[in-house]
């Protein structure tokens, strides 16, 4: 089975290619032309999210192709200390312990921590697209990607100032981690990430200059530290910042900008949620099902496993198909339709699972039933222009729309018509 996450039908309909897979006896392939083994079922992705002493993630964070030596000699200098996403024991634990110290994962503590910021930022955005009434917009970069990034730069104490070069800079590890450079634009990209790590040390270093006594995410994992390289390192503190910056802001861009291409494909949807946020989180849990931002998270096996029928060898790199593991038949009924009132959304694997699940899972949920409720309050006619053609960032983890294009209308509609064609099926592009 070949798959090319690059170009053609996957970018277009991966549900398509997730379908194939599942319905094959094994449901885990090697994928010759990416060097990758395909690993679909649920069942089978969750042991792998969660097996850290078979699936280890050393690599998750490595280029999916072939280095150019000119990209390969900017990479070597760029000595980021791995704290996250690609640490593994006995390392992981020890950095996984300051995350859950110093940043906001419970929803008791999102809310009371960061609650206030995203409300902020969100009136901001939403009054700020309210007064264009008539206006064509394109979601993603007015609302979709703006928001995280505000409310990441927020919860780290960045300055706006410093929005611009760090989206360019986190857009361009994307591509060069998971997307598909020439060799000139994999130097080009190493550079910018070069820059961005040297940014993240400089930020570190000003607050330990400055006796690091704010509230903000970077000072407050200084303090946790306690001038104790045991406990964390300076250099770590550095990685966490840069992590998060990434990780903060691609991925809720992503949920948000998949929920309302759901939203608002039907004006039953939308003006449901105007009127009652309480459908809100369920809506939520069912884009992460349907359509995950993330679909494809990398692992490196660190002995022989053996899955169903299949044998991965040692040293095997393997993508797990979130989004196919998301549609397993076997956990979802009628997998294939976008249903906000099944009862067992939150069975996604989106957010991970196991030691390294994902520690923003409580901000994004929150950012997005703010996001998604208030700009319905503000905004009850806005609608989606017709005929759009969907097409997404060629990637084997990140999903993210290149354009979603829709007309502001502050009026609600008199009278919503029944939902055109029901529940959606597929996120159809073109
Ligand atoms: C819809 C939004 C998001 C999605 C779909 C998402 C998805 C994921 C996934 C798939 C992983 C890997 C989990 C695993 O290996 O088991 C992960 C890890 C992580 N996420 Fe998220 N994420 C989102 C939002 C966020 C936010 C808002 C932040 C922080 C501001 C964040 C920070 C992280 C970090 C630091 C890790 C690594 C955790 C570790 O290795 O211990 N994520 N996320």
């Amino acid at each position: 089975m070949r798959l090319n996450p690059f170009a053609g039908a996957y970018l277009i309909d991966p549900a398509s290619m997730w379908r194939r897979i599942l319905d094959d006896p094994d449901g885990v392939h090697y994928a010759e032309d990416l060097g990758l083994w395909l690993i679909s079922r649920h069942a089978h992705v969750r042991r792998a999210l969660a097996d850290a002493a078979t699936f280890a993630n050393a690599l998750t964070l490595a280029p999916v192709y072939e280095v150019s030596p000119e990209a390969m000699s900017v990479f070597m200098q760029i000595d980021v200390p791995p704290t996250t996403a690609a640490a593994d024991p006995p390392v992981h634990p020890r950095t996984r312990r300051a995350l859950r110290a110093t940043f906001a994962n419970t929803p008791d503590r999102v809310e009371a921590e960061y609650g206030a910021i995203i409300r902020r930022r969100v009136d901001q955005l939403v009054s700020r697209l309210a007064t264009r009434q008539g206006d064509q917009v394109d979601l993603i970069p007015e609302f979709a990607t703006e928001l995280p990034l505000l409310v990441v730069l927020d919860i780290l104490g960045v300055p706006d100032a410093d929005i611009g070069r760090i989206r360019r800079w986190a857009d361009g590890q994307i591509a060069l981690i998971w997307g598909q450079p020439d060799p000139a634009e994999q130097a080009r990209l190493a550079q910018s990430l070069l820059e961005f790590w040297q940014y993240c040390e400089e930020l570190v270093r000003q607050r330990v200059d400055s006796g690091h006594q704010g509230e903000d995410f970077i000072s407050r994992a200084l303090a946790y530290r306690d001038d104790d390289d045991a406990v964390l390192t300076v250099p770590e503190v550095a990685s966490l910042a840069f992590n998060l910056l990434v990780a903060g802001h691609e991925t809720t861009a992503g949920l948000l900008a998949h929920a309302l291409d759901q939203a608002l494909s039907s004006p039953q949807r939308w003006s449901a949620i105007a009127a009652d946020p309480g459908v809100v989180p369920a809506f939520v849990a069912e884009t992460l099902r349907f359509a995950p931002a993330i679909d494809g998270w990398l692992r490196v096996t660190s002995r022989e496993v053996t899955l169903g029928e299949v044998t991965i060898p040692a040293g095997a790199r393997c993508l797990l198909l979130i989004g196919a593991a998301n549609r397993d038949p076997a956990v979802f009924a009628h997998p294939d339709q976008f249903d906000p009132h099944r009862a067992d959304g939150a069975n996604h694997v989106s957010f991970g699972h196991g030691p390294h699940f994902c520690i923003g899972a409580g901000l994004a949920r929150l950012e997005a039933g703010i996001a998604l409720t208030r700009l319905a309050a503000a905004i009850p006619g806005l609608r989606l222009t017709p005929e759009q053609h969907r097409s997404y960032k060629p990637n084997v983890a990140f999903r993210a729309h290149h354009t979603l294009l829709a007309t502001i209308d502050i009026m609600a509609p008199a009278d919503v018509p029944a939902a055109r064609g029901g529940a959606t099926t597929e996120v159809h592009a073109a």
